[in-house]
């Protein structure tokens, strides 16, 4: 495949050029991220061996049982961020407040924050089904030299300088952008070095898949029920297939390549959606938009909502910019 000798670590050097405050801190992150995931990686593959499968027996701030395996990836990721002095502050699904981080001699100034879901799909660990992990990173808004606040995480979608995801699946992958598209790394695992396999990855136009938990019908608004009944009509070039595994990270990785849509709308259980803007819908979206697809809450950009708090939910229609458009078209009629 075009470009497959290329490394991770050889990939980042050569684009630096393209950060905008090219100190070499945001290729230093990407490069820390790197890391924590080769090793997340490799207690995932042998968690059916070690005592790492199940509950932990805690619920986070969101009421969802922590995984065993949740609280390990957050602390991986924790560590490989804190220790390399790089980013001023980490957000993540699994703590309920955002940690400081004081850079050399206390000096509050390195330049920027992490939001992440440290294991995306925690439902499929125990049945050895593909988990992930999300990532976004913002240059933080308040000046050097003063702990990070609050305002840093909560910036819009569109401020982002990067973001992406590990597919922990029948290979593992590390596909990421910094606002010059989008290219998927795939882990060798005999030598532990990422691989540029997927270079400047485009969504399709349009595509064949729809992937929401259909399980919650009964739930939907009316216009995601009608976009269901368009999906699996008898016409052009449907009945579409569908497709959820329940980590949203392979389910939008699936999509991304051989094209598709993704919803997680709003439901009478969950009014407002169930996945959260900062960890999962943001970082998302920013890598769609820069495959070439679309994503929003059904009515506007999920890029454009400006968030109001750190756990905070958000409903999401994502994938093939016109099948995209198409369910936005059903939710409308419902404003
Ligand atoms: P997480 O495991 O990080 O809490 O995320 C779970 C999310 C997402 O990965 C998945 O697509 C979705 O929840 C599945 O939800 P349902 O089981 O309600 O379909
Ligand atoms: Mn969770
Ligand atoms: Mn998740
Ligand atoms: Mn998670």
């Amino acid at each position: 495949m075009e470009g497959s000798h290329k490394t991770l670590g050889e990939f980042i050097i050569d684009n630096q050029m393209h950060f905008k405050y090219s100190s070499g801190e945001l290729s230093r992150l990407i490069n820390s991220i790197r890391l924590a995931a080769k090793i997340v990686n490799h207690e995932v593959n042998k968690a059916g061996l070690v005592d790492i499968l199940g509950s932990s027996g805690d619920t986070n701030i969101q009421g969802e049982d922590q995984q065993k395996l949740d609280i390990y990836a957050h602390d991986v990721f924790m560590s490989a961020l804190v220790n390399r002095e790089i980013v001023c502050g980490i957000a993540s699904e699994e703590e309920d407040e955002f940690i400081t981080v004081q850079g050399k001699h206390n000096a509050h100034d390195n330049k920027y924050v992490v939001l992440i879901d440290p294991l995306d799909g925690s439902s499929n660990i125990d049945v050895n089904v593909s988990v992930g992990t999300i990532f976004s990173v913002f240059r933080r808004v308040t000046p050097l030299g003063m702990p990070v606040r609050e305002e840093d995480f909560l910036q819009k979608g569109s401020e982002q300088v990067a973001a992406g995801y590990i597919v922990y699946g029948t290979s593992t992958m590390l596909v990421y952008t910094t606002g010059h598209g989008v290219n998927g790394f795939t882990l060798n695992p005999a030598i532990g070095a990422f691989y540029l396999s997927h270079p400047n990855m485009k969504f399709p136009k349009t595509g064949q898949i729809f992937s929401i938990n259909e399980g919650n019908y009964a739930h939907f608004p009316q216009g995601v029920k009608d976009y269901i009944k368009y999906c699996q009509a008898e016409e052009d070039d449907r009945p579409y297939s569908f497709r959820y595994i329940g980590s949203m990270v392979s389910d939008f990785h699936r999509n991304m390549i051989k094209g598709g849509i993704y919803i997680y709308p709003t439901t009478t259980k969950a009014p407002k959606g169930k996945l959260r803007l900062l960890y999962e819908c943001n970082p998302i979206a920013f890598l769609i938009e820069q495959a070439g697809g679309k994503a929003s809450d059904g009515y506007r950009r999920i890029m454009d909502i400006e968030p109001t708090e750190l756990h905070q939910r958000a409903p999401i229609f994502c994938g093939s910019l016109n099948m995209v458009e198409k369910a936005e078209s059903f939710m409308q009629k419902y404003p």
